[in-house]
């Protein structure tokens, strides 16, 4: 049974998705929930799950991101995890911390990679006049957005879409994404999950 830890910033709607699929037959089960930011939403909503939480603040860490992934660290490695899913989390890692989990810590970026990697994807994406839009789970790397894509869901663009709209519609293809991604994944399966 793989350990899994995620990482989370924000609402944590991308977690629950994950925890909430790693249940029976599923070959990972989720250890711990953790995050940049002590007020995060998703915190609450793990711990109303029964998961184990941890923040570290990163503020008072300003630039120094390696004090930050040190102190992160400590209850990371704690929790002895196999896998780590960063999900929602708007922390760009060091080369030193992805290398301490290659092959093994995966990331879900709301476009097209390797369309739009960074930020503001899909306003982007509308400035293009793009027809399709959609999302990519992939393994991390050095580079930023940039690793082996494991899975992609895509969703039409549609006539009066705005950020939001398109944004919503792209949330929803991940919570299905990356649950499937994940499971393949965690059965030692790097076949990449192509959602129509
Ligand atoms: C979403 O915009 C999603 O596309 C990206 O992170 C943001 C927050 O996700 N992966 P979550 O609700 O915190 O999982």
């Amino acid at each position: 049974m793989k350990r899994v830890a995620i990482l989370i910033s924000g609402g944590g709607s991308n977690m629950l998705a994950l925890v909430r699929d790693m249940v029976g037959d599923h070959p990972a089960r989720p250890i711990l929930v953790a995050s940049n930011d002590p007020e995060a939403s998703g915190l609450a909503r793990a711990a109303a799950l029964g998961m184990p939480v941890a923040a570290v603040d990163h503020r008072p860490f300003g630039k120094d991101r390696a004090a930050f992934e040190a102190a992160l660290l400590a209850p990371l490695l704690a929790a002895e995890p196999d896998i780590i899913c960063l999900a929602g989390f708007m922390r760009v890692l060091t080369p030193g911390f992805v290398q301490r989990f290659a092959g093994r810590m995966l990331n879900i970026h709301p476009s097209l990679l390797p369309k739009y990697p960074g930020l503001h994807t899909h306003a982007r994406a509308l400035a293009a006049g793009d027809t399709e839009a959609g999302c990519t789970v992939h393994e991390v790397t050095a580079d930023l957005d940039a690793g082996p894509i494991l899975g992609q869901a895509r969703v039409p663009v549609l006539p009066g879409d705005d950020e939001a709209s398109l944004a919503a519609r792209v949330l929803a293809q991940e919570h299905r994404l990356y649950p499937a991604v994940l499971r393949r994944f965690a059965a030692g399966d790097r076949t990449p999950v192509l959602l129509p």
